[in-house]
């Protein structure tokens, strides 16, 4: 790997820091300590942050000159897990952790945005470092976006840290890269009865078993099987007792899609199969559909840029990522301006990729993918910025 030198002089300053966010992990819209370390972090170096932005948000400027403005973003939230890893920085706050790595996120920003205001560099533009609240759920995004963080910027950047790939691996690809994440919950209503005495009811039970059947057919039947896309029901719930025929059952669960197109037909044939079910089986059945994140789909040309930036750092260990159908709110910001999200492998044992994954209870990464995140930026702004 050829990590760059500005960034290897501070190894021990952005594991530090990551150590730090790792053992004060707080819930999305409540990253008050984590805004106030990296405000104080920012300030140090001298750059003038702006704080509140998207309720809990930090941003801060740094002007070359005349130029492009580019955008970089780390997301700063924890989840609702209590921590298992047994680190000896593991978290100090009760059933919160950074079990998705978003502490390393935070880092390499830092890191980066430490390495660009020390150094002179005869770049022409402006970055915008992007410290952004409630990834996980909330959308912080949107409240980032209302408060005008991507005023005047011409495309924004960022990164996830990823342990479903190895340590020295970059993944990035234009196009799809994380899938929309609607949820949804079903209701169905019929007639109850006596278990011995069928007549006159409408199970429900069997009206939920049907349904959960027919709704996996707009996977396997109505979607281009070269397009993925998911429908999980995860919960269901019904019934009085073994001998009492259910007049009640609710289900609910999750969509995932690459494209809006996939998005919208997977919600159109839900509605059409749904009201189908209900008048062949003479139950009531509603649906209460909410939309969740978009695609995250990166653009050609900023992509194209990343490939290279991190060619630089892992050379043919740069390529096309470890896909999930997770989401990522990322999205609404590419939704604005070009841009691209890409991946950094930090699997801390790169013979068991799935040995620890994201939102898991041991979650824990290789810290020196935290090098090869800020590597992969500078090399970046060389490209945007450079002569
Ligand atoms: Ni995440």
């Amino acid at each position: 790997m050829n990590i760059r030198s500005e960034i290897k002089k501070i190894e021990d300053k952005i594991i530090k820091w990551r150590r730090d966010f790792h053992k004060y992990p707080e819930l999305s819209f409540q990253e008050i300590r984590t805004a106030d370390q990296i405000t104080k972090e920012l300030k140090s170096m001298g750059l003038e942050p702006k704080i509140n932005v998207g309720r809990t948000g930090v941003t801060a400027d740094l002007k070359f000159g005349d130029g492009p403005m580019i955008g970089l973003r780390a997301d700063m939230d924890a989840l609702p897990i209590q921590e298992t890893s047994g680190l000896e920085f593991a978290s100090k706050n009760n059933g919160v952790m950074h079990a998705c790595g978003h502490d390393g996120h935070i880092a390499m920003l830092l890191g980066t945005a430490y390495v660009l205001t020390q150094n002179k560099y005869p770049y022409q533009g402006t970055i915008r470092f992007i410290f952004q609240p409630a990834e996980e759920g909330e959308g912080g995004a949107r409240y980032m976006i209302e408060d005008g963080c991507l005023n005047d910027l011409d495309q924004i950047y960022g990164i996830h840290v990823w342990n479903y790939q190895a340590l020295g691996e970059v993944g990035v690809k234009a196009g799809p890269i994380m899938a929309s994440a609607d949820m949804f919950d079903i209701k169905i209503k019929g007639i109850g009865g006596h278990g011995a005495a069928p007549q006159g009811t409408v199970d429900t039970i069997i009206v939920a078993s049907y349904l959960v059947q027919a709704l996996q057919t707009i996977v396997s039947r109505n979607t281009n099987p070269l397009e993925s896309t998911v429908i999980t029901i995860g919960k269901i719930n019904g019934g009085h007792n073994f001998n009492i025929i259910a007049d009640q059952v609710s289900l609910s669960g999750t969509t995932r899609a690459y494209t809006e197109s996939n998005r919208n037909l997977i919600k159109s044939r839900m509605k059409e199969i749904i009201s189908g079910v209900a008048e062949t089986y003479n139950a009531e059945i509603i649906l209460d559909y909410r939309d969740g994140y978009p695609p995250t789909i990166n653009y050609p040309e900023p992509s194209q840029l990343v490939l290279e930036a991190a060619q630089k750092v892992v050379g043919e260990k740069a390529g096309p990522p470890y896909l999930s159908m997770g989401g990522e709110d990322f999205a609404y910001y590419l939704q604005k301006i070009p841009g691209c999200f890409f991946f950094i492998g930090s699997a801390p044992n790169k013979n068991k990729l799935f040995e620890t994954p994201h939102h898991c209870s041991h979650f824990n990464m290789d810290e020196q993918a935290l090098l090869v995140g800020p590597s992969v930026y500078l090399n970046l702004i060389d490209k945007i910025m450079g002569n």
